[in-house]
Order: structure tokens, then C-alpha cells, then sequence
């Protein structure tokens, strides 16, 4: 579906997520012929530019983080509804001039009245931009038109300050008009967790607690922090990414069929499982944190967190974090649900792993299954695209000999489409008006309402002690208690 006319009013221009994720993919939509032909895109910053040098920094990006091929004439027409205004965030006379600007567009792009505004910038200026917007008049486009804010994580750092953070929102947007980005609901391996949950006779029947061992949901990087001490410290694993995306993937992989795909079904079934996500009652036991420390990755030297530039030296924040958490409905009772996410690990993978009983009965020789090992259903979610079954096999030859192999499905070997990346995906859907693949209010505070007695027991754990937090090595899998606390539930995490 191509959007109709509109514009994108883009705030935070400057920033890493605007330069390599949004910009790009405003040009590959324009490229895939998504977008209207007179859109256009208002960036708003501090910075002293003119339209052209606007354009410059969106070309610049285009030219190194688009998925498509540049194509001149493309690029020419886009550029053509660029504008720039210079302004704080509190600025009364640029908020105007923002609202002169959309008004020509609307005249010399045709864009109706249409515009979202995409806040790409921390969350303290929030209430400040939807006020100004608000003020002058920018909230309302006029008959038939619409207007929309798209937010980016952090959606807060707990339960109160979301809940705050939505009242500021919502206190000028109504819910419908407001589009929250959880990037991973855009990847395509994502929505594919309900599609072949919910397309198929072959996995629903095993998806309980009668057949599931545990589920495992691992997203691992081999990156460090990079260039966002700024962002990350005091924020830390398990708020940038547990909170968001591995909740929400624990909420499609556990949740009932919904009645229908549109947005308010599918969020019905989200917010019901994880309404029923309860944490163990010893936390020191059923989680685990830690920092990388210096060390060797990808043949290279690298710093530790804690000596990263800007990081204090006594920092508690976590760059891995493990969490164990139990969904108490009839489906999932007993059935543990561990959580994991690091930065410096082995690897970039994120992955899903069902993991089954074993066989109630082998009718072998126990030397013969020595070396099998659970059977499990693996969604790939990147990078290596597509699922994985493993189940045992005999190995060839005259004895009786049970070993692990692999059924692998490929999206590469599948499918010749290729897949949109998340934000160009779900950059249409906001422009579409389309509410499926964003989260609303009550998810994210249920969200938070997980992750707090964590966040709260680690904190309380560092109030008594002035030892730091566990480190470990890059390329490994995390710090030693995260595998004391499987092994204390009798289980051992995968190796991706
Ligand atoms: C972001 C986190 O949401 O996801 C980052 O803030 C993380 O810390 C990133 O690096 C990873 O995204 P992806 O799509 O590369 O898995």
C-alpha cells in the first residue's frame, strides 16, 4: 500500500537513529514507491542550516545507510519537499515558523494537512515539543487531515515515569494518533512468530506446558556501547532492550490466537500475557547482570565498559542482564520463560528457542542417546533469518546411535522477496495510519511493571556493596552467574 499525501516533521535530526535508521529509510520507501510523490520532510534542530544543508545530511546518510539503490532522479524528488528550521525545542518563533513552513508544503506539496511529527530525541524534551506543538496550533491539520507523533524508546525508566510520560502524551494526542516504535515488532522474523504459530496445525498442539520444557530469548551482540555513554549509563541492559523488545517477544510467542490481526485484538492477547508474567521470588537467584570488561573482539583489543569515554568508573550499569520469568496461565504454568540480552557477547544473534521435554520413554540403550539432547523450535530473528528444528536422528552405521540434527528453514532459500527493513515498515504504517505493530500505553506499563522489582533488587544489591557489578570477557556469554542461574534450574543456556 502507498501512503496518501503527507509530510514527516522530524525532530532530532542530528542523532545516530535519525542519520541511520530514519532518513534512510524515508528515501528506500520513496525508492519502493511507497510514499506520495509530493511528501515531504521538515527537519527541526539547533543547528544553523539552510534547506540545502539539510539535504546534505540526508543525503549523506541516504548515501551510507540506505537498502536501495540511490537512483538520481528518486533522490531529486525527494529532496524537493525538504525544509529546514532552525529552533530549541522551547522556542516559541520557531514553532511558528514550523507551522508556516507545513502550511506552504501543504500548498506547494500537496501534502493536505497530513504530517507526522517524529520525536527522535530524549524523552525529557517530549513534554516540551507536543506543548509547542500544541500551542501553535500544529496538533490539528484541519477537516479530513490528520496529525500523529511517533515516540521512540525510552518509553521512561519505570513504571511511575512511563506512566507520566504517557499522561504528557496523551494529554494533547489521543491514543489512536499517537505511534510508539518497538523497532523489533517491524522486523519481519517478528510477525512471523504469529504467523507460523497461528497458520500452522504443526506447532499449536505442543505450544503448553505438556510438551515445552522452557523458552530461551537471547539477543546477543558483539558490539559494544559504541559512541552512547550519554543514553546507555544508568539506563543499562535491561531497561534499553528487556523491557521493550524481549518482552514483546515473549508476548507474541506466549500469547493466544487473537480474534483478528488489527490492532486492538492483538494487543488484547499482548497486555493478557503479560498481565500473567510474575518473577520469581528470589530474585538473586533467578537473575543475573554484568559488564564486559576489556578484552579481545573480532581479533581486536577492546575496552571495557567501565573504561568506555564518559562512563564513571563506578558505574553499576549492566551491559548483560538475564532474567527468569514465569507466565501463570493454564497454557504456560511451569514453564520458565528466560530472558538475556548483552553487549560484547559471542556473537550478533537474536534467536527464540522452544525447548521441549524430553521423550517420556526411550526405548534405547542409554548409550545411545548419550549425546541427544532436548528437541527444540528455533525462530532465527536475525541474522541468519527463518527456524530451526532439532530433533534426534540415528547416525549412519550398524549400531543403534541417537544424535542432535537440524531441520532449517531459510528465508533466503524460500522466499526471493526481500524484507523491508523494520523502520521503513513501520515508518508506512505511521503514515498509513496503521496500528498492529505499535505498542500502546498499557503494554509498556505492564512492561515496567515486570522490569521494576528487578531493577529495584539490583539497585538495593548495589546500595550494600561498593564492589561493582560481575564483568566478563568480551566474546563470552555473559558473566558466570548467568549460567549458575540455568544450571541451579537444572537447564544450560544454548549456544546460538
Ligand atoms: C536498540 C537498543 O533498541 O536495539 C540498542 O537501544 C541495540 O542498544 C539495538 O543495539 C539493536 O537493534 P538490532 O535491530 O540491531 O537488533
Amino acid at each position: 500500500r502507498i501512503a496518501g499525501p503527507c509530510g514527516l516533521v522530524l525532530f532530532g535530526v542530528t542523532g545516530d537513529l535519525a542519520r541511520k535508521k530514519v532518513m534512510p529509510a524515508i528515501y528506500d520507501l520513496a525508492n519502493r514507491g511507497l510514499l506520495p510523490p509530493g511528501f515531504s520532510l521538515v527537519g527541526y534542530a539547533r543547528r544553523d542550516w539552510a534547506d540545502q544543508d539539510f539535504a546534505q545530511i540526508v543525503h549523506d546518510s541516504v548515501r551510507a545507510h540506505a537498502r536501495t539503490e540511490f537512483r538520481e532522479e528518486v533522490w531529486k524528488q525527494l529532496a524537493e519537499g525538504f525544509r529546514f528550521v532552525q529552533g530549541d525545542f522551547g522556542d516559541d518563533v520557531q514553532f511558528d515558523a514550523l507551522r508556516r513552513t507545513i502550511e506552504e508544503l501543504d500548498v506547494s506539496r500537496g501534502t493536505g494537512g497530513n504530517h507526522a511529527f517524529y520525536l527522535s530525541i530524549p524523552p525529557k524534551f517530549f513534554g516540551d515539543v507536543i506543548g509547542q506543538l500544541q500551542e501553535h496550533g500544529l496538533t490539528d491539520g484541519g477537516d479530513g487531515s490528520w496529525r500523529r507523533v511517533v515516540v521512540e524508546k525510552p518509553f521512561g525508566h519505570d513504571l511511575e515515569s512511563a506512566r507520566e510520560l504517557n499522561a504528557v502524551i496523551n494529554d494533547v494526542f489521543p491514543p489512536e494518533s499517537v505511534f510508539r516504535i518497538d523497532h523489533y515488532l517491524g522486523k519481519e522474523t517478528v510477525q512471523n512468530i504469529l504467523a507460523m504459530r497461528f497458520a500452522n496445525n504443526l506447532f499449536e498442539p505442543i505450544w503448553n506446558s505438556h510438551y515445552v520444557d522452557h523458552v530461551q530469548i537471547t539477543m546477543a551482540e558483539d558490539i559494544g556501547i559504541g559512541g552512547r555513554a550519554g543514553y546507555y549509563d544508568g539506563i543499562g541492559a535491561a531497561r534499553d532492550v528487556i523491557q521493550n523488545h524481549l518482552l514483546q517477544l515473549l508476548a507474541l510467542v506466549a500469547m493466544e490466537e487473537p480474534l483478528s490481526f488489527d490492532a486492538a485484538n492483538l494487543r488484547a492477547e499482548k497486555e493478557k500475557v503479560l498481565s500473567s508474567v510474575v518473577l520469581p521470588r528470589r530474585l538473586d537467584l533467578h537473575t543475573a547482570r554484568g559488564q564486559y570488561a576489556a578484552g579481545w573482539a573480532g581479533g581486536e583489543k577492546v575496552i571495557g565498559y567501565l573504561d568506555e569515554d564518559d562512563i564513571d568508573a563506578s558505574s553499576t550499569t549492566e551491559t548483560f542482564a538475564a532474567i527468569r520469568v514465569d507466565v501463570e496461565t493454564r497454557r504456560w504454568a511451569g514453564v520458565p520463560f528466560y530472558l538475556r540480552h548483552g553487549k560484547r557477547l559471542g556473537r550478533r544473534v537474536t534467536e527464540i528457542a522452544v525447548v521441549l521435554k524430553r521423550a517420556p520413554h526411550l526405548p534405547f540403550t542409554e548409550t545411545a542417546t548419550e549425546d541427544l539432547t532436548q528437541n527444540a523450535i528455533v525462530f532465527r530473528i536475525q541474522p541468519d533469518e527463518g527456524a530451526t528444528i532439532r530433533f534426534g536422528s540415528k547416525v549412519p552405521g550398524g549400531a543403534m546411535e541417537i544424535r542432535d540434527v537440524n531441520m532449517d528453514f531459510a528465508y533466503g532459500g524460500s522466499f526471493t522477496e526481500s524484507s523491508p527493513e523494520a523502520y521503513e515498515r513501520l515508518i508506512l504504517d505511521v503514515l498509513l495510519g496503521d496500528p498492529p505493530l505499535f505498542p500502546q500505553n498499557a503494554e509498556v506499563e505492564l512492561s515496567w511493571k515486570i522490569l521494576d522489582p528487578v531493577i529495584a533488587h539490583w539497585a538495593r544489591q548495589d546500595a550494600g556493596s561498593s564492589d561493582g557489578i560481575d564483568q566478563y570477557a568480551p566474546g563470552q556469554w555473559g558473566p558466570a552467574s548467568a549460567d549458575a542461574m540455568l544450571s541451579r534450574d537444572g537447564r544450560a543456556w544454548r549456544r546460538p
